[in-house]
């Protein structure tokens, strides 16, 4: 049972980096945060606002859209950045290597929905649009995710 628990508009990049800084501290080992919109809604600009803020800004994090995954040794965790627009089917995604480390791992993924059943039921979602010459993101996910997410302080 998915739930909406906020909506945040994001007038510009910087904003949109920001939220993504403040998920970061939120997140633990074993999380699975997924990031839809449509091309160019802004996922990637979200993602490298949550890695930046833990590696420093100087630090390039590149889209994985060639490479599907990019993995990040932050300082609490583990963290998989995945593109997963150009898997050819949900079954590939076990050749990434991405399920058998779930658990051990943070997770952020694009396209989530190229990996049909195999996406873990507790991610949260973050779903972007565009608004007003910004972006729109909308929270959701299982219910237990409402009181980690006061600690956003939005
Ligand atoms: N809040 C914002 N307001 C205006 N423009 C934004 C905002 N956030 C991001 N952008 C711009 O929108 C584009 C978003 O690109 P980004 O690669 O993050 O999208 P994406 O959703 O990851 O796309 P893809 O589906 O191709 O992976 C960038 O050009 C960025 O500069
Ligand atoms: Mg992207």
């Amino acid at each position: 049972m998915s739930e909406r628990f906020l909506t945040y508009f994001a007038a510009d990049v910087a904003a949109l980096m920001a939220l993504g800084a403040r998920l970061c501290p939120l997140l633990k080992t074993g999380d699975v945060l997924t990031l839809t919109g449509e091309l160019g809604a802004g996922k990637t600009t979200l993602a490298r606002g949550l890695i930046q803020s833990a590696l420093g800004t100087a630090q390039d994090v590149p889209s994985p859209t060639y490479t599907l995954v990019q993995s990040y040794e932050l300082s609490h965790y583990e963290l998989w950045h995945c593109d997963l627009y150009r898997l050819a089917a949900p079954d590939d995604v076990l050749e990434l290597g991405l399920i058998d480390m779930e658990a051990d791992i943070v997770s952020l993924i694009e396209w989530p929905d190229k990996m049909g059943g195999h996406l873990n039921p507790q991610a949260l979602n973050c779903h972007i649009t565009f608004k007003d010459g910004g972006r729109e993101v909308v929270l959701s996910g299982p219910a237990h995710w409402r009181s980690r997410l006061e600690g956003l302080g939005i």
